[in-house]
């Protein structure tokens, strides 16, 4: 019985949904703990595929709670067309909970995220608009309502009128847009505090009694460390902390609680959205790696920009997260590659080589990457089972990553399926 955070090592889309899955089914809870329903989590159950966005990609195979924590932003529209859809298909979500305290996206939080990237030209974040952004912006400002409030109607009605009282200056003069009207969001949203009003809970207390109690947990990140609001390639970022340290104020629990820190990377490198990409391959192979991999993003559809994997990034995002368990997607995708490169260092204008992840785009903009080239192999692994029956240049490829970072892998996936994994050591 322990603690595991699923946590994204790149910028998102590693297959944490996967990753997240396949550990739900021996888990009594999964917790998500930040983001919203800007995530887009794929799990493939044989041939049936499920994407999910707000709930946690537990509520498939656990059998105990699933959490919205706290440090989550919810999207109540999003929440119900999520549960209807997985209803639909035969499953129950009698299992999933909504922390009382978890900041609820409105209308106003929606338009301003879609007419700030309007009016922002050549440096749009490229974001998901889906409020995430200007929704942690009213929970710092503490003018944000919480699910809790959507189950007292006047203090609901206060918050509205508050909000819409500044948002409607905001959409009308700077914007030169129509206002939202209060009755049309009230009344909506007195309706969903009613539909919502069982799954409502004071969920910390929930996740560390089952803590106490050793059950298993686990926190399923969303998002990932270069896109954290601290760490990540600032300003193009998402507005929230998807580090293992994030599920300590995401969910409520204290940081001696988390035992494995399960870092979720490619075994090469995307991004979607705008913003700095260091080993960006702008050409045929970047274009082969997104049409073997299936770069395409599961919330919005976009094309992902692919590259090589970046070990200098990498190195980084686990030291911030404290990664005990490292676990290595989508190896498959580089099967009939001749010669594979990873970026070991950056040479800065000078001409200095440095391992260093610099704290600001302009800077990481002046760096070349250094890479090691490896050689590839051209079998098909999709069907590979242990770590020993994978080419030998395969291996190569995992040990020198392993050896790059200073973590062990614990798994590598090799398809989109759960059972598509090769269990490399155990986690404790
Ligand atoms: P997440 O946001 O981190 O959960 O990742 P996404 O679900 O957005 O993107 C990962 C994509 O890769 C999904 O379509 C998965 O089905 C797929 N996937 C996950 N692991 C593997 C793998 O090992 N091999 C292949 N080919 N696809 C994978
Ligand atoms: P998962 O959990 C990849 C990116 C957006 C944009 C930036 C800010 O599936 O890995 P936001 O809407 O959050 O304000 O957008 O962050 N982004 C993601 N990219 N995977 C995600 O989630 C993402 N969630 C947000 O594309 O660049
Ligand atoms: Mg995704």
């Amino acid at each position: 019985m322990s603690t595991y955070v699923v946590v994204g090592l790149q910028w998102g889309d590693e297959g944490k949904g996967k990753i997240t899955d396949v550990l739900a089914e021996k888990s009594d809870y999964v917790v998500r703990y930040q983001g919203g329903n800007n995530a887009g989590h794929t799990v493939y159950a044989g041939e049936d595929k499920f994407v999910l966005h707000l709930l946690p990609s537990g509520v498939l195979q656990c059998k105990g709670k699933c959490i919205i924590g706290n440090g989550v932003v919810v999207n109540p529209e999003a929440f119900f067309n999520e549960i209807e859809a997985i209803e639909k298909r035969g499953l129950s979500t009698d299992h999933v909970f909504i922390s009382s305290r978890a900041h609820i996206i409105m209308p106003y939080h929606i338009l301003l995220d879609t007419y700030r990237e309007e009016i922002a030209g050549n440096s749009q974040i490229g974001t998901t608009k889906r409020g995430i952004g200007p929704c942690y912006e009213d929970k710092v400002a503490r003018i944000g309502i919480r699910a809790i409030d959507l189950l007292n109607p006047e203090v609901l009605k206060t918050k509205i009128k508050e909000n819409l009282a500044v948002k409607n200056v905001l959409f009308e003069k700077l914007f030169s847009k129509k206002p939202l009207f209060f009755e049309d969001i009230y009344e909506k949203y007195v309706d969903y505090g009613k539909r919502l009003k069982n799954r409502i809970i004071d969920s910390e207390y929930d996740i560390n009694h089952a803590i106490k109690d050793q059950k298993n947990v686990l926190f399923e990140g969303a998002q990932a460390l270069m896109l954290d609001i601290d760490f990540g390639t600032y300003p193009y970022v998402t507005s929230s902390s998807p580090t293992t340290g994030g599920t300590t104020v995401g969910a409520g629990v204290p940081p001696t609680s988390l035992k494995n820190l399960i870092g979720v990377s490619k075994a090469y490198c995307t991004r979607v959205g705008n913003g700095a990409f260091p080993t960006e391959l702008e050409n045929k192979t970047g274009e082969l790696i997104r049409k073997i991999g299936n770069e395409y993003g599961a919330s919005t559809g976009r094309p992902r920009r692919c590259g090589w994997l970046d070990l200098v990034a990498l190195r980084y995002s686990c030291m911030i997260n404290g990664i005990t368990h490292l676990v290595i997607t989508k190896l498959d995708v580089l099967s009939n590659f001749e010669k594979i490169k990873v970026g070991i260092a950056y040479q800065t204008p000078e001409g200095n080589s440095t391992e260093v992840f610099p704290s600001t785009i302009e800077e990481l903009s002046t760096y070349e990457v250094i890479y090691k080239e490896l050689e590839g192999w051209n079998e098909n692994i999709s069907d590979v089972k242990s770590f020993e029956n994978l080419p030998d240049s395969a291996k190569k490829y995992l040990q020198f990553i392993e050896e790059y970072l200073g973590v062990d892998i614990y798994l590598v996936s090799v398809g989109p399926e759960r059972s598509q994994n090769i269990i490399k050591s155990t986690l404790n």
